[in-house]
């Protein structure tokens, strides 16, 4: 094989700029693939005064001569495809030339989002804080080896499927306390379907395969961060699908020997959405200016983000696990209100011992962040270039390459695609 498939992925709890950076590299790639996750994701794209935000079509969609992959990792909604597809319309792209879904990519029902939502009530306080899209149940589905998959939408008995598995689901919702009309859901369901059915509906594995030998280069789009991911996240307080670099070779159909480089995205600090632990939260005034100056809210559900500083212990551990390659640093120009920034490079446990790793009772352990403290900034990055940006910017981005020992080859300033400074490799 001539080329291969780059990965792009969050290495903080998802909302990193991944949508932003996917389109800004779209035109250097002939497919862009999204390979798990599902309607959770919101992916943010800004550009010619526009705002768009995608859940399940890849980012590379706004590119004209690029191809885009959902692929048999992720799932999908029908219901939220046709939403998004339609909106997509009046932007005169070609979306059906350029758009391919993998059989083999598991259909998301409307009993599985009646689920998430029966479960997170359940688990009361301990809910995991999810986007309630049914991506929880629509994996367990999978797992479990009951699932619908892309594919059955074209199979002339996909009704009778439809009502085997909805009966399971409804069997279960019996038990919980969950309203809901099913007629106006399954019309809307199935009025879906049949719009999906007008798709590329595709051996996506073979697809890709195919586009590599013959040099076609790949991008794959993560959704989620690694911290979100379901073996190395923060348990039980996850998402349901590995987001990590692995999920893009099981989750395309790609042999691990053709992964390239690994784009390991992050902000200049850290934010959080839904529950589970955050060692470097800011609970005070801190932590709401961040939020106001980020605009951190939920791209998918509008909630308020956590916000806190950088956390290099967690970085490390997500660079480790994804093999990053370059390391591309988003929202620098939210910190530019901040007179002093906060790096924390070691977690303080309970027992009074000092770490820099990750540690299992993650959950349960009190963590205090250690911070190193240095100069902000503290002025508008509007004009900046590579050559010419406050020097406490070059030093704290001299400061992370540093520790984290990976080259920071990308820089954004803002959330349009023209705020974006690539830098050279080291
Ligand atoms: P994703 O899920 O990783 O694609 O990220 P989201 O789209 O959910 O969240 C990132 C948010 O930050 C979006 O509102 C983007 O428009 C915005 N954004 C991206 N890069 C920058 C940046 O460098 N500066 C600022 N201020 N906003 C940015
Ligand atoms: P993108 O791709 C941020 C979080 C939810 C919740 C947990 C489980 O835009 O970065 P789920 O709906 O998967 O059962 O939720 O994961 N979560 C995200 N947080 N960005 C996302 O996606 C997320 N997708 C899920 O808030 O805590
Ligand atoms: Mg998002």
């Amino acid at each position: 094989m001539k080329t291969k498939v780059d990965v792009l992925l969050g290495l903080q709890w998802g909302d990193e700029g991944k949508g932003k950076i996917v389109d800004v590299l779209a035109p250097t790639y002939d497919v862009v693939a999204r390979f798990q996750g599902g309607p959770n994701a919101g992916h943010t794209l800004e550009f010619d005064g526009i705002k768009h935000v995608l859940h399940q079509i890849p980012s590379g969609i706004f590119r004209e001569k690029t191809k885009n992959i959902i692929g048999n990792g992720v799932v999908l909604d029908p219901i939220v495809f046709k939403t998004e597809i339609e909106k997509l319309e009046k932007y005169n792209l070609n979306v059906k030339a350029n758009l391919f879904i993998s059989k083999k990519a598991t259909l998301i029902v409307p009993t599985h989002r009646l689920l998430d939502q029966a479960y997170e009530t359940a688990k009361g306080v301990d809910k995991i804080g999810s986007t309630l899209k049914g991506i929880g149940p629509s994996y367990q589905d999978k797992i479990g080896r009951q699932g619908l998959r892309v594919g059955d939408v074209l199979a002339p008995n996909f009704k009778e499927k439809f009502k085997k598995l909805i009966d399971i689901h409804f069997e279960i919702l019996k038990t919980h306390n969950v309203s809901y009309d099913w007629a106006a859901l399954e019309n809307q369901f199935m009025d879906a379907v049949n719009f999906l059915r007008q798709f590329e509906l595709i051996d996506s594995e073979y697809f890709i395969n195919n586009e590599l030998k013959s040099g076609s280069t790949i991008l794959a789009e993560g959704a989620q961060g690694s911290l979100l991911d379901i073996d190395f996240g923060s348990y039980p307080f996850v998402t349901s699908s590995n987001t990590v670099t692995a999920g893009a070779c099981t989750g395309l159909g790609v042999a691990p020997s053709h992964i390239g480089e690994v784009y390991g995205i992050f902000k200049a600090y850290s934010t959080r959405v839904g529950s589970g632990p955050f060692p470097t939260e800011l609970l005070d005034e801190e932590g709401d200016l961040m939020r106001k100056q980020g605009n951190e809210f939920g791209s998918t559900t509008g909630r308020p983000r956590r916000c806190g500083w950088i956390d290099l212990p967690s970085l490390k551990y997500s660079i480790m696990i994804n093999g990053v390659t370059q390391l591309l640093m988003m929202k620098a120009d939210v910190l530019n209100i901040f007179k002093t920034i906060k790096i924390c490079t070691k977690y303080k446990l309970s027992d009074g011992s000092i770490t820099e790793t990750v540690p299992y009772e993650l959950v349960n352990e009190k963590i205090e962040p250690i911070y190193t403290e240095v100069k902000g900034w503290n002025t508008s990055l509007e004009n900046i270039t590579n050559d010419h940006m406050p020097v406490e910017l070059a030093d704290y981005i001299r400061l992370l390459e540093t520790a984290l020992n990976v080259p920071i080859t990308l820089l954004s300033t803002g959330p349009d695609r023209k705020q974006t400074i690539h830098r050279k490799k080291r």
